[in-house]
């Protein structure tokens, strides 16, 4: 199945080609009119509200153009750190660009509690109707940032079934086997295989 994932986060589409595409997917971004979807995203407690209302705004992004009818994927993630009670959670991207990385570490500065997990919710509209899977990593977080690869809190975050290398020291494919947004989307490609669907 051909797959427009809209996002402005080119990490997350090369991620989602890496794991959908040996599973017989082809995915690109969703480009409207030459660019990519900017969201507005509600205040809200939860990923998956967050992920709704972009899967409704990517909706109207393609109506009255060609792309209407195809298969539109989005996905809301965040790291959230149990010493901190979920933060940042679904504050995660306004985090990273504010006190980045550097201001997370500060926060569990003398912590012995490090254990933290990313939570993903993917959404996929097939036009008649959507299908919805999450996914979660735990891990924790490393005492500095190692590794330039993937994106956000990569480089500090190490995956409990990982061999001790955070997220930015693995390759696309590495990262999305066990990671979030890897187990959304396989869950994703399961409903899709499924013939309920
Ligand atoms: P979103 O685009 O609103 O889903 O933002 C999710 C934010 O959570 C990102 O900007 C990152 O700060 C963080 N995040 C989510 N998934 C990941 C990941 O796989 N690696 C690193 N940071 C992530």
């Amino acid at each position: 199945m051909r797959i427009l994932f809209a996002t402005g986060n080119e990490h997350k589409v090369t991620e989602a080609a890496a794991l959908l595409q040996p599973l017989g997917h082809r995915v690109s971004p969703l480009v409207v009119n030459g660019t990519l979807p900017e969201f507005i995203e509600p205040q809200s407690d939860g990923l998956e509200a967050v992920a709704m209302a972009k899967i409704e705004q990517a909706r109207s992004m393609v109506e009255g153009t060609p792309l209407v009818g195809s298969a539109i994927l989005v996905e809301d993630s965040g790291l959230f750190i149990d010493a901190l009670d979920g933060f940042p959670g679904v504050y995660s991207s306004y985090i990273e660009s504010t006190i980045g990385l550097d201001g997370v570490l500060r926060l569990l500065e003398g912590s012995y509690d490090r254990e933290a997990e990313y939570r993903a919710v993917a959404i996929i509209d097939l036009g008649s109707k959507t299908l919805q899977a999450t996914g979660v990593c735990r891990g924790r977080i490393a005492d500095e940032g190692m590794g330039e690869q993937g994106f956000g809190y990569d480089p500090i975050f190490i995956p409990e079934e990982g061999d001790g290398r955070t997220c930015g020291q693995m390759s696309a494919l590495e990262k999305s086997a066990l990671s979030h947004r890897g187990r959304a989307l396989k869950g994703l490609s399961e409903l899709l295989k499924s013939p309920s669907k």
